[in-house]
């Protein structure tokens, strides 16, 4: 129906400027001022059909986004206004300018005011969407609404239209658009949000602490929280993974040996301190943190120490909550990192320990004390289902066990995780992203 449209108004102006070049005047100015009204009133429904489409979704306040649409309106607006011309002077142009401005004019309406693109974009997502088998008991596919691309990321929007869920989220509809399936969720509206990454994961890489500082700053949203510590974690399929140590409060790390938990912790721990954040860290092994210890504000591997350094963390967090409540709550942060959790918690002080740190992960967000832990088996007798619910971002390597997998991230992804050193999947709220972490080379260090 809009083509229709759009090529009448297209071939109208075409019409009109033969019935000038044949001096038909009178005929002319009746025809332009039928189709002036006709014409511009498709058009501004065409643009009410758009904006419903546009508003019905919950789109993010990205300029970027509304391009389309202005687009759209300045089109219609250009047609419109090109069309209610008086004919005197349309007449003083030559007929090829006229001609010449119809084409334009039409080329113009199928391209932006019709948003072409994604008709094309709309009948490859049914087509996409068939061959993966998402479609629904009769055979329909989703309703596509619009698709965004920036960068190496893609996000579909669509309504499923009795599509069952798990039949969405399949990787066969990522494999259709020769992209990477990185997530999957209602947006509001009835809607969903698909998204997906066309890149490649690097293997390993190296970046010195700088680069790794600067590519956290250069990536972070325009809207991310103010404060120190900006933390590069890694590349995804879609896009560079950053976040601020105020937006992630707390995190966990886990998987098998070998995944790359401790040069993780090493490589956030380096970022941290070029950026002057304190950092406290317990190292139960005691063997992989050489040549940082005299950075740190803390550094203890005794397992009788423990106990003793988180109570005074405690103490600290208390002290801070009572100076926010008197005078200013602008606190330089502190990270308590703990690699290789469960020994810490599974020694004679462990249950002591085990409530310090619930402590911590309660209430440190507004004291500016934020936890870092690091374990192979992130299971219910290391970390109680209190502490692991007040951990709310996760970076979880290979797990053997499917279920731990699911009860950790949501889904089973950790489990399907290649054995590369380095890989991980990151959660945090609707994020789950399969990335690959960097080594992060203190400054004069090379791999
Ligand atoms: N991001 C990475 N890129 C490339 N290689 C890595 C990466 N992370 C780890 N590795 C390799 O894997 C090895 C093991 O890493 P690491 O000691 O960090 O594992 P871990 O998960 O801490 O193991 P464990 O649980 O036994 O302590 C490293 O020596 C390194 O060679
Ligand atoms: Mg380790």
């Amino acid at each position: 129906m809009r083509f229709i449209v759009c090529l009448s108004a297209g071939l109208a102006i075409i019409v009109a400027g033969l019935l000038k070049a044949f001096g038909h005047v009178p005929l002319l100015e009746a025809f332009r001022r039928t189709l002036s009204v006709v014409s511009l009133f498709l058009l501004m429904v065409g643009g009410l059909d758009g904006w419903v489409r546009f508003c019905s979704v919950k789109l993010r306040t990205d300029r970027w986004y509304f391009r389309p649409v202005d687009l759209y309106i300045s089109g219609t607006l250009l047609l419109g206004v090109g069309l209610l011309q008086p004919v005197e002077y349309i007449g003083s142009f030559p007929l090829i300018v006229l001609v010449l401005l119809a084409f334009l004019l039409m080329v113009f309406s199928f391209g932006c005011a019709f948003n072409l693109r994604w008709r094309i974009s709309a009948t490859k997502f049914e087509q996409h969407c068939r061959s993966a088998g998402v479609v629904s008991g009769s055979g329909e596919p989703p309703d596509f609404i619009a698709e965004f691309s920036r960068g190496r990321a893609v996000t579909l929007y669509f309504r499923p239209r009795g599509t069952d869920r798990e039949r969405m989220e399949t990787e066969r509809l990522a494999n259709e658009y020769n992209g990477h399936f990185e997530s999957f969720h209602e947006c509001g509206a009835g809607s969903y949000q698909y998204d997906y990454g066309t890149g490649t994961l690097p293997g390993r890489f190296e970046l010195t602490v700088k680069e790794a500082v600067n590519r956290a700053q250069a990536a972070a949203h325009a809207d991310a929280a103010p404060g120190r510590g900006q933390l590069y974690i890694g590349e995804s399929f879609s896009r560079s993974v950053v976040i601020t140590l105020t937006e992630m409060v707390h995190l966990l790390i886990g998987g098998e040996t070998g995944c790359g938990k401790t040069t993780v912790l090493l490589g956030l721990i380096r970022q941290l301190i070029a950026q002057c954040v304190d950092i406290v860290l317990i190292d139960a092994k005691g063997t992989d943190y050489k040549g940082i210890e005299s950075k740190l504000k803390a550094y203890v591997f005794e397992s009788e120490k423990f106990l003793s350094l988180i109570t005074a963390l405690v103490s600290k967090m208390d002290e801070r909550y009572q100076q926010a409540r008197t005078g200013s709550d602008d606190f330089v942060p502190l990270v308590l990192v703990v690699d290789e959790l469960a020994d810490v918690v599974s020694g004679k002080d462990g249950k002591e320990i085990q409530l310090g740190l619930e402590r911590i992960a309660m209430k440190g967000r507004a004291a500016r004390i934020h936890l870092i832990l690091a374990t192979q088996r992130p299971d219910v007798r290391v970390l109680d289902g209190q502490l692991r619910d007040n951990l709310p971002c996760r970076l979880i390597g290979r797990l053997k066990n499917l279920d731990m997998s699911v009860k950790l991230i949501g889904s089973g992804a950790s489990a399907k995780l290649p054995a590369t050193p380095g890989r991980f999947i990151w959660s945090r709220g609707l994020d789950e992203l399969q990335v690959q972490v960097p080594l992060i080379l203190s400054e004069g260090e090379s791999g």
